[in-house]
């Protein structure tokens, strides 16, 4: 091989990392980037989630959300109770997150990730029966669009993928979910879940799935 060609193998690299050098990533990112391989392995190196697993896409969703489903996993507030299978797969990975910082660093980072539509189903639900429900009772909380709440903890489902909302919707209708007496969040969404049948939450997560 001429030594031209050698030295462009090297010039690439340099080249990229003279661009991209003055703009290194905040320290927290990268240490959350490590962390996230743990995560990786069942909610995908993009954060798209497997279904298979049922993993959910976790991908771009808001900072403040991640950090207090990770934190509520940590303490045992979610994925503790004995019918709550993919909660407690998921829970051990929260408990390894111990040192000072790394639940707040894999957060930044997930929220980071561009969100994903990869793993998105749509219910058979009546997304017009399910735009009523939405408009009296889901919108105060998660918004007109889905996009969210933070003051009032409410996630936006719009980034949320449909298998996995109805799941969490039995879940908190049952108290899978938000039975914990320190989850004031989740138990003011039981009391909405419980007022639904199997049908209107199809029906609503039609018509939330048809907002994204
Ligand atoms: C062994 C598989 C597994 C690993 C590893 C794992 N998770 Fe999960 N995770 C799950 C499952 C399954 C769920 C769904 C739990 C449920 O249905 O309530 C979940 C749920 C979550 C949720 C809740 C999403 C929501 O919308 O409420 C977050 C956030 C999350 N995981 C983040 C992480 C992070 C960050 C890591 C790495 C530190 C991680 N997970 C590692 C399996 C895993
Ligand atoms: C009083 C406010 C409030 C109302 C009204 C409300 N929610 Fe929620 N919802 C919340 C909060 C807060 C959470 C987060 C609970 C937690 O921290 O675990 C949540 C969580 C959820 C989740 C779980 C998301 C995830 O990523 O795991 C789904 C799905 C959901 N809501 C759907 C609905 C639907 C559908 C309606 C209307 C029928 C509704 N919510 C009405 C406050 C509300």
């Amino acid at each position: 091989m001429p030594s031209g060609s050698r030295k462009a193998h090297w010039a690439l690299p340099l080249l990229i990392w003279g661009l991209t050098g003055c703009r290194a990533p905040p320290p927290n990112v990268s240490r959350g980037e490590a962390l996230f391989d743990m995560c990786s392995l069942c909610h995908g190196r993009d954060g798209s989630g497997n279904p298979g697993l049922r993993a959910s896409a976790i991908a771009g969703l808001p900072q403040w959300y991640i950090e207090g489903q990770l934190e509520k996993f940590r303490t045992g507030i979610r994925g503790t109770h004995p019918e709550d299978a993919p909660g407690m797969l998921m829970r051990p990975s929260a408990v390894t997150l111990s040192e000072e910082g790394d639940l707040q660093a894999v957060a930044e980072y997930v929220a980071s990730l561009p969100p994903v539509r990869g793993n998105f189903v749509v219910l058979e639900g009546q997304a017009a029966a399910g735009a009523t429900t939405y408009a009296s009772v889901c919108s105060a909380c998660h918004g007109p669009d889905a996009t969210g709440n933070e003051l009032l903890g409410a996630p936006p489902l719009a980034l949320i993928d449909a298998w996995y909302m109805l799941t969490q919707l039995r879940n908190f209708k049952t108290g899978v979910r938000g039975h914990h007496p320190g989850d004031t969040w989740g138990m003011t969404m039981r009391i909405n879940a419980e007022a639904l049948s199997d049908d209107d939450m199809k029906d609503v997560i039609a018509y939330i799935s048809s907002l994204r």
